[in-house]
């Protein structure tokens, strides 16, 4: 087993002219994961590999990994079980497959995965997957290679330029890393540092995007309202002045951002949810505990009240904004009462959709050496309670939209024929009977029908 450090050869596997090479990737975890799962893809097709969804077919296999939850880690490994005997069924026919681990285990848990599973050539973490070709390549001759390292170069700039063609909703990475350091959390130690991309990159990417047919873009990072990009002058924007430069795109239509921090929400990002008609009326703001006992225990850096301030002044500046949220119940410590707190702050914020998690003990952080580890059974009972009130919420707010006209952006094809789903700017899925020509398009449609995860209406333009 090797590691790697920084590649400046490119020592690729690249198929032969006509060899018709496949890669199967898997994504778990977050929406950072599958923006870095296209990317991957993009670098991988550059060196003349074709997609497969068919496991069996494929001459690489990719999993990009989360490690947030135990049961997200489970659920690699499990996989892993399924790749090898596939591995090992194809190597029977004469057929090669390389499996590469990318993602947060992978950063978390390196050369361990490599030692566990002897099927697996490359472990690559999220700040290397720009290597992941020439890993690849240089495993067929060093065995398996772990590259984990925190490298200096811009991943960014090393990638391929964007080069598949877009659908209608992108995501764009503009924001990596995480300094908060909440004691629940591995994020920190997954993918580091917290670090802005430059704002004249973010443009470029984001032109090519919008040129390829993206109308919606959302902006990622683990703490995307703490971006402080710098510009071309050497300037440092915030994640308002980017908002604005992007909106100058014509082609881009709707803009979105995800996640943010209670403690990086900035007056200027407030104001523009009133002032910018590309940026939507929805806002992810994850509270976790309605407890300030627990939210002190978690490091959170915020109380509840300075929570439900914050809630506030958003909803002073745009009344129609919906928020949504994380929240995690069962902490170290947490007791009925501190429970009951978490409950209370969502029949007080009500809000329009969250996820919400059992406290899973992730080692090396702080909460999981803390005294008070709850039994799995209160954790249990206690997200059923959570959910049921969490679900009567967001039915609520979805019921409060029957009647209303809503610009749609139409995505994908619906389940039954000429049905299409699309984008509500609350972000709900709006199933509706319209002609496939609509996909890509924005049309009112009257909403006549509301659920707890999505929304039915009739479309009321033409579609041309
Ligand atoms: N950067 C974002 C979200 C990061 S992870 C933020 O700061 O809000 C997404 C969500 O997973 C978190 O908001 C939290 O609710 C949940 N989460 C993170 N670590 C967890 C753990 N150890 N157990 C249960 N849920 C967790
Ligand atoms: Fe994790 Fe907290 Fe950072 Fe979010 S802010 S990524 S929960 S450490
Ligand atoms: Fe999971 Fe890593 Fe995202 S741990 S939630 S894939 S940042």
């Amino acid at each position: 087993m090797s590691t790697s450090g920084c590649l400046h050869t490119r020592a690729t596997d690249a198929p032969e002219a006509g060899e018709r090479k496949l890669v199967y990737i898997k994504t778990f975890g977050c929406q950072m994961n599958v923006y870095d799962s296209e990317r991957m893809t993009e670098a991988l097709v550059t060196e003349g590999y074709t997609e497969t969804t068919v496991l069996e077919q494929a001459d690489l296999v990719v999993l990009n990994t989360c490690h947030i939850r135990e049961r997200a880690v489970d659920k690699v490994y499990s996989d892993l079980g399924r790749i090898r005997d596939v591995k090992h069924e194809r190597q029977r026919a004469g057929k090669a497959t390389t499996v590469a681990i990318a993602g947060c285990v992978a950063q978390a848990e390196g050369a361990e995965i490599a030692r566990r599973v002897a099927a697996v050539d490359v472990v690559v973490g999220p700040q290397s997957y720009h290597l992941l070709p020439d890993l690849i390549g240089r495993s067929k001759t060093e065995g398996q290679i772990v590259a984990t390292e925190f490298l200096d170069d811009d991943k960014f700039t090393a990638l391929p330029a964007r080069n598949r063609r877009a659908s209608t909703a992108a995501f764009l990475t503009v924001q990596e890393g995480c300094d908060k350091f909440c004691t629940f959390c591995v994020v920190p130690y997954t993918r580091g540092a917290e670090l802005s991309r430059p704002v004249a990159q973010i443009l470029d990417e984001a032109r090519k995007l919008a040129a390829g047919g993206v109308r919606e873009m959302t902006l990622l990072g683990q703490n995307v309202n703490a971006f402080h990009g710098v510009d071309a002058d050497g300037n440092e924007v915030s994640l308002a002045g980017l908002i604005k430069a992007l909106a100058l795109i014509p082609e881009l239509e709707r803009l979105r951002y995800t996640t943010s921090h209670p403690r990086d929400m900035r007056d200027d990002l407030i104001a523009l949810h009133a002032s910018e008609p590309k940026l939507m009326p929805n806002l992810h703001l994850p509270f976790q505990a309605g407890s300030d006992r627990i939210l002190a225990a978690m490091n959170r850096k915020h109380t509840a009240a300075d929570y439900l301030a914050l809630v506030q002044r958003i909803r002073a500046v745009n009344p129609a904004l919906a928020l949504s949220t994380d929240i995690i119940v069962g902490f170290p410590g947490e007791t009925e009462a501190e429970f009951e707190a978490t409950l209370q702050m969502v029949r007080t914020v009500q809000f329009a959709q969250a996820y919400s998690f059992k406290y899973s003990a992730r080692a090396g952080t702080p909460a999981a050496t803390m005294d008070g580890q709850l039994p799995e059974a209160v954790k249990t009972e206690r997200l059923h309670r959570l959910q049921a009130l969490l679900a009567e919420e967001s039915t609520r707010f979805n019921a409060g939209c029957v009647g209303k006209v809503f610009p749609v952006l139409f995505e994908k094809a619906g389940r039954r024929a000429g049905q299409l789903i699309g984008r509500s700017p609350y972000l709900q899925s709006v199933y509706a009977d319209v002609d496939v020509r609509a996909l890509g398009q924005i049309l009112p449609v009257q909403i006549s029908a509301a659920g707890p995860n999505s929304l039915a209406g009739v479309v009321c333009a033409p579609v041309v």
